[in-house]
C-alpha cells in the first residue's frame, strides 16, 4: 500500500506540472483528492490490513494527502496569478493615448447666415415677421401690381399647388395657390396689419423651377419693408450701406442702379463692390471674371409702388416707404473668401463641405 501511495503521489505531482489552466487543475483535484478519487480508493483498503500495519499506513496516507493538497494549492496559486495577468493584459488601456473626439454638429451655413442677417437688421430696428410659404396668387403677384397674365410674372418660375381631387391648380377667392417664389408676398400681408410705422423683415424659403450653378429650386430670400410718413431713398441707401458694411466688411462699397420692378417706383438693383478685383474690374491676368466692371449685383429694392400701398389698405398720399429683397444663398456666396462655385453644393448635405463652416 505504501508503494501504491507513493506511485499515486508521483503521478499526481507529474500531472500537476502539465495541468495547464484552472479547469485542468480542478479535474485533477477531483480525480485524485475527490471523495471517490484515487486517494480515497487506496485508503478504502485500510480496514483490510493487519491491525499492526493499519496505524502506520493510515499515518502515511495522511502525510501523502497533505503533500498532495499543498502541491495542489501551490499549483492553483501559480495558475491563478498567470490567468489574472493575461486577463489584465488583454484589458490594458493606454491612458496617454489621445481620446476619440465625439462628432460635433453645427448650424448649417444658411442658418448661420440667417442669424447674422437678422442680427444686423435688428440693430436698425427691423422686426422679423413670419409669412406663409404657401400663399395665394394675390399676395405673391396681384397685390404687388402684377395683374393676372402680366408678362412680368414669367420671371418668377412659379410652382403651383395641385388640387388633389381635381386635375387643376388649387384656387380660392385670392387666386391660385403657389409656393412663394419670393418673399415679397410679406409686403401686403404686413401692410394689412395696419400697425404703423412698419419696419419689418421676413426671411423665408422660396421656390422656383430653376437649377444651375447660381440657382436652386428651394432657396431663401429676405425682404425688408419700411413704411412711414416722409420716407426717402436716402434712408434706403443708409440701410443698404449699413447692411453691407456689417455683413461683407467695411471696405465694400454700394451703389443703386436704376432698374424696373412692378412693385416699386423708382426701382433699383443694389450692387456691391467686388472683393476679388477690389472694385476695379481688372486683375493682372485681365478682366475680373466674377463681376461686371468692379460691381456685383446683390438684390432688388425701391420705393414701394402706390398701388401696393393701396392694396394693403393704406393711403399712398400719406404713407410711403421702401422695400428690398434678395437671396440669402447669393449673399453668402458673395462674401469674401467663400469660394462657392456652384450654389447647389449648399444643399447636397456633403459633410466634407458643410463641416468647414
Ligand atoms: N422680389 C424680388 C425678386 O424676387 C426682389 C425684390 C425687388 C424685392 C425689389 C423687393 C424690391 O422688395 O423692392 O426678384
Amino acid at each position: 500500500m505504501k508503494k501504491e501511495l507513493e506511485q499515486l503521489r508521483d503521478d499526481f505531482l507529474g500531472a500537476l506540472e502539465s495541468a495547464g489552466d484552472s479547469l485542468g487543475l480542478e479535474e485533477l483535484r477531483v480525480e485524485y483528492l475527490g471523495r471517490k478519487g484515487k486517494l480515497a480508493n487506496v485508503m478504502k483498503k485500510l480496514p483490510d490490513l493487519a491491525e499492526d500495519m493499519r496505524k502506520e499506513a493510515g499515518q502515511f496516507g495522511n502525510e501523502i494527502k497533505k503533500v498532495l493538497e499543498t502541491a495542489f494549492l501551490e499549483a492553483q496559486h501559480t495558475v491563478n496569478q498567470f490567468e489574472e495577468r493575461t486577463r489584465r493584459d488583454a484589458e490594458w488601456i493606454d491612458i496617454t493615448m489621445p481620446g476619440i473626439a465625439p462628432l460635433m454638429g453645427s448650424l448649417h451655413l444658411v442658418t448661420q447666415a440667417i442669424d447674422e442677417i437678422s442680427t444686423i437688421l435688428h440693430q436698425l430696428g427691423f422686426v422679423r415677421s413670419r409669412t406663409p410659404e404657401v400663399d395665394w396668387d394675390w399676395y405673391a403677384f396681384e397685390s404687388l401690381n402684377m395683374p393676372k397674365d402680366h408678362a412680368a410674372r414669367d420671371e418668377w418660375e412659379t410652382f403651383f399647388i395641385q388640387d388633389p381631387k381635381a386635375d387643376k391648380v388649387l384656387e380660392g377667392k385670392k387666386g391660385k395657390v403657389v409656393l412663394t417664389p419670393h418673399t415679397s408676398n410679406s409686403q401686403v400681408r404686413e401692410l394689412e396689419k395696419g400697425q404703423l410705422p412698419i419696419r419689418m423683415f421676413n426671411i423665408n424659403k422660396c421656390y422656383r423651377r430653376q437649377s444651375d450653378v447660381s440657382h436652386v429650386p428651394m432657396f431663401h430670400q429676405f425682404e425688408g419693408l419700411l413704411i412711414d410718413k416722409n420716407v426717402t431713398i436716402t434712408e434706403l441707401k443708409g440701410v443698404f450701406d449699413f447692411f453691407v458694411k456689417n455683413f461683407f466688411g467695411a471696405e465694400r462699397k454700394v451703389r443703386l442702379r436704376p432698374h424696373h420692378f412692378r412693385f416699386t417706383e423708382p426701382s433699383f438693383e443694389l450692387d456691391i463692390s467686388c472683393d476679388i478685383c477690389g472694385g476695379s474690374g481688372k486683375l493682372e491676368s485681365g478682366a475680373c471674371r466674377l463681376c461686371k466692371e468692379g460691381w456685383l449685383e446683390l438684390g432688388g429694392a425701391g420705393m414701394v409702388h402706390p398701388n401696393v400701398i393701396k392694396a394693403g389698405g393704406l393711403d399712398p398720399e400719406v404713407y410711403s416707404g421702401f422695400a428690398f429683397g434678395w437671396g440669402v444663398e447669393r449673399t453668402l456666396m458673395m462674401r469674401s473668401g467663400m469660394n462657392i462655385a456652384d450654389m447647389r453644393i449648399i444643399y447636397r448635405n456633403d459633410l466634407r463641405f458643410l463641416k468647414q463652416f
